[in-house]
């Protein structure tokens, strides 16, 4: 996905992409807020917050900035911000969640929900996201890889040229994935309809360099 497509593509959606992805996502969104087990004071960031569809679930106490590359996303979470009176303890930003502007170790979790096959560089993504993370903190991803099963694998593949079109990449591999962003996965769990999209809950080594991109 190239960062102009991704624009594009995500301009088109922001004003309906609650109903097409709001409920039939939410139980993966749920299950990595559960995950994080925020306490009082903690800095979390969301990278690729889209409409911040997830906004309302985090718990008092902990502050969290949303950052995000599309100007029309933003400006949907911006608006569930007031509705649902959050804008005390919720800061959104558009930036590119691949070159972020936060001084390293700022954030004691990272989040990044259905966004690392919508990136240009899901490897750059999580160099990112592990650079601006404290050490000894954590990261929580949830996401769609390409299904195990091979008759639906040739079908996501298959799909793989219409990515533009669809807003993400059907074939990312999730053992490619974690082999080249070398990340410390300590949990991985399926979530959302048929267990079609990964939970993964990984600790911060930032010793450990990441791979070539995917
Ligand atoms: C599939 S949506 C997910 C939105 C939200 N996390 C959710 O749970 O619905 C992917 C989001 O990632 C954003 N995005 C894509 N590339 C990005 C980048 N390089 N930096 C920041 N955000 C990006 C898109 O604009 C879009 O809002």
């Amino acid at each position: 996905m190239e960062l102009d497509t991704i624009l594009r593509t995500y301009r088109r959606y922001a004003r309906n992409y609650d109903r097409y992805f709001g409920p039939i996502l939410q139980p993966g969104r749920r299950s990595i807020v559960e995950r994080l087990r925020c306490r009082a004071g903690e800095r979390i960031l969301e990278v690729g917050v889209g409409t911040g569809l997830s906004l309302p679930l985090y718990p008092g106490g902990v502050h969290v900035v949303g950052i995000d590359i599309s100007a029309e996303m933003l400006a949907q979470a911006h608006a569930r911000l007031v509705h649902e009176h959050l804008a005390h303890r919720v800061s959104l930003v558009r930036m590119d969640a691949e070159r972020m502007a936060f001084a390293d170790d700022s954030f004691d979790k990272v989040v990044a929900m259905y966004v690392v096959s919508v990136v240009p560089d899901p490897v750059r993504l999580v160099q990112e996201m592990r650079r601006v993370c404290r050490p000894g903190g954590q990261l929580y991803i949830v996401n769609h890889f390409l299904s195990p099963y091979p008759a639906i694998a040739l079908l996501e593949r298959a799909a793989a040229p219409l990515s533009g079109l669809l807003g993400f990449r059907p074939n990312l591999c999730l053992e490619e994935f974690i082999a080249r962003t070398r990340l410390q996965v300590v949990e991985r769990t399926r979530v959302n309809a048929f267990g079609l999209w990964t939970l993964l809950r990984a600790d911060n080594d930032k010793a450990a360099p990441a791979g070539p991109s995917v």
